[in-house]
């Protein structure tokens, strides 16, 4: 093949940034990440405490789906983290004499946060268990209860232990305890994961799920805010300890800094007297305003941050697209062929990876890339490689003549370019240019992958926020197509009035 030399050379040239150890796929939040460097865990032993003090900010990592013990509730359309356990942070926080910083990522992902240091502490729910304990220090442990289904009320009668789940789809969250018990104590079960409990929630209504195994307290707190679940004791053999805060080894100072506040609190017994009675009072006060449109700015915000991404990368793509169309068509052998490699690699690649590739990849060598600046710079890549085909495809369909008798008026080069060959060129591909901006618009949505917050991100904010799976999914539909129906209009408005000019 002609270009695959072409080819070839691209893939030597973006080896090397394929090799940066792509290091941690950390939290989606975006906000700043903590500077400390806990690779020296063991010399930690005697002042991680006073380095905690010293940075001012205790930052606990959690996975806020799972009521009580941390979940999340709106106040005045922002997002507030409650709950038992962060109850219990906030007090140790504040017996140390930092402020609390509380970063919300997928459960399985905790374990590599706290070793890698992007986090000081996990409170989520973290039971402890041998195998944990080879990797991180557990405190003292201030609750405990046995695994609960939660299933579906219609079901009631037909799922009454563990047993009775065979040959069905059970579900729990990945890296938990409870998906081990699946795997190991109902193997006759059909056995499924998803990092978030709130997305199996949904699953389970929506029948894809006929139970999801959890801890006790969280199946009894859905099931008592939705009038169609169910909870059960599973009665699974109980391999593991209480729950307690997870340290990176060796943070003995720190932990025993947390494990005095943990003394304090279950010799007062704060859990049960006080905050597991007010995660309640919020998870009823926030079921009541809970409805779908009540999350109304979270599509605002989604639908704002849908347009900057798609405007920039259009001005961006259009650029890229007008210069590679431009090196595309030139007879300078090395700018023909830079530009054929970047046009057929782009196209002949998912937009998916390479939003990720950008993230993950430009992320390993420049450290602090904002997720949103990466989506920018993928998607007017991924478009500027069409938009050169589109613009090349229009500059070939003016006749040669036109730039003859252009030159032969004496206008020059440039000015051909410019005054004759581009307005036509334009006028030709407008329909075609007009399509790749609605197909930008509607892509743009595959950057949620990356955690940026724009529509669909959002989405699935307001899905798991409202446990309703259809709805959200239905509005946001319908504000695309509004968006590309009047996208579409304006720009057959415009070609009308350039038929007319003609
Ligand atoms: N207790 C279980 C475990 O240790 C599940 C915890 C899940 N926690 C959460 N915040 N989602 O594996």
């Amino acid at each position: 093949m002609k270009y695959f030399k072409h080819l070839l050379m691209l893939i030597i040239i973006t080896f090397p940034i394929l090799c940066v150890p792509v290091s941690a796929l950390a939290a989606t939040e975006s906000s700043s990440s903590s500077s400390s460097s806990t690779n020296s865990a063991q010399v930690a032993e005697n002042d991680s405490l006073q380095k905690i003090k010293q940075k001012g900010t205790l930052v606990v990592g959690m996975s806020a789906d799972y009521p009580p013990y941390e979940f999340t509730t709106k106040e005045h359309g922002k997002t507030k983290y409650v709950g038992f356990e962060v109850s219990l942070v906030k007090q140790f926080a504040k017996d140390i004499g930092v402020k609390l910083v509380i970063k919300n990522m997928d459960f399985d992902s905790l374990l590599v946060a706290l070793e890698t240091g992007k986090i000081d502490v996990i409170a989520s729910g973290m039971n402890i268990t041998n195998e944990r304990k080879k990797s991180v220090d557990f405190s003292d442990t201030y609750y405990s209860g046995d695994s609960y289904f939660l299933i579906n009320k219609s079901d009631k009668d037909k799922l009454v232990s563990a047993k009775s789940f065979n040959g069905k789809t059970v579900g729990a969250q990945n890296g938990t305890l409870q998906s081990t018990m699946i795997s190991k104590d109902m193997p006759q079960a059909n056995g499924k994961g998803l990092t978030k409990l709130s997305s199996l929630v949904i699953g389970l209504q929506s029948h894809k799920y006929d139970g999801v195994l959890m801890d006790a307290a969280t199946a009894k707190a859905y099931a008592a805010n939705n009038s169609n679940l169910y909870a059960f004791n599973s009665k699974l053999p109980v391999t593991a300890g209480g729950i307690a805060l997870a340290f990176p080894k060796g943070d003995t100072s720190l932990m025993n800094a947390a494990n005095q506040t943990i003394k304090k609190v279950n010799q007062e017994d704060l859990i049960n007297k006080k905050w597991i009675p007010e995660a309640s009072q919020y998870m009823k006060s926030y079921k009541k305003q809970n409805t779908v449109l009540s999350y109304w700015r979270y599509f605002a915000k989604g639908l704002g941050y849908t347009l900057i991404i798609t405007i920039v990368s259009v001005f961006f793509g259009f650029l890229l697209g007008t210069i590679f169309a431009l090196m595309r068509l030139s007879k300078n052998k090395i700018l023909h062929s830079i530009a054929v490699c970047y046009i057929e690699f782009l196209r002949g690649t998912p937009m998916m990876v390479q939003i990720m590739f950008v993230y993950f990849g430009i992320g390993a060598i420049i450290q602090s890339l904002p997720a949103l600046l990466a989506g920018i710079i993928a998607v007017s890549l991924n478009s500027g490689a069409y938009v050169a085909e589109i613009i090349r495809s229009g500059i070939q369909s003016i006749p040669v003549g036109q730039t003859e008798a252009a030159r032969s008026l004496g206008m020059s080069k440039n000015e051909t370019f410019r005054y004759v060959v581009m307005p036509q060129a334009l006028k030709n591909i407008w329909p075609a240019l007009g399509n790749e901006l609605i197909t930008l618009l509607k892509d743009s949505s595959l950057v949620s992958v990356i955690g940026v917050t724009e529509l669909m991100f959002q989405t699935q904010l307001v899905q798991s926020a409202t446990y309703k799976g259809v709805l959200p999914l239905f509005i946001t539909m319908m504000i695309y197509f509004v968006l590309t129906f009047t996208l579409s209009r304006i720009l057959l408005y415009f070609e009308g009035r350039m038929k007319h000019a003609h």
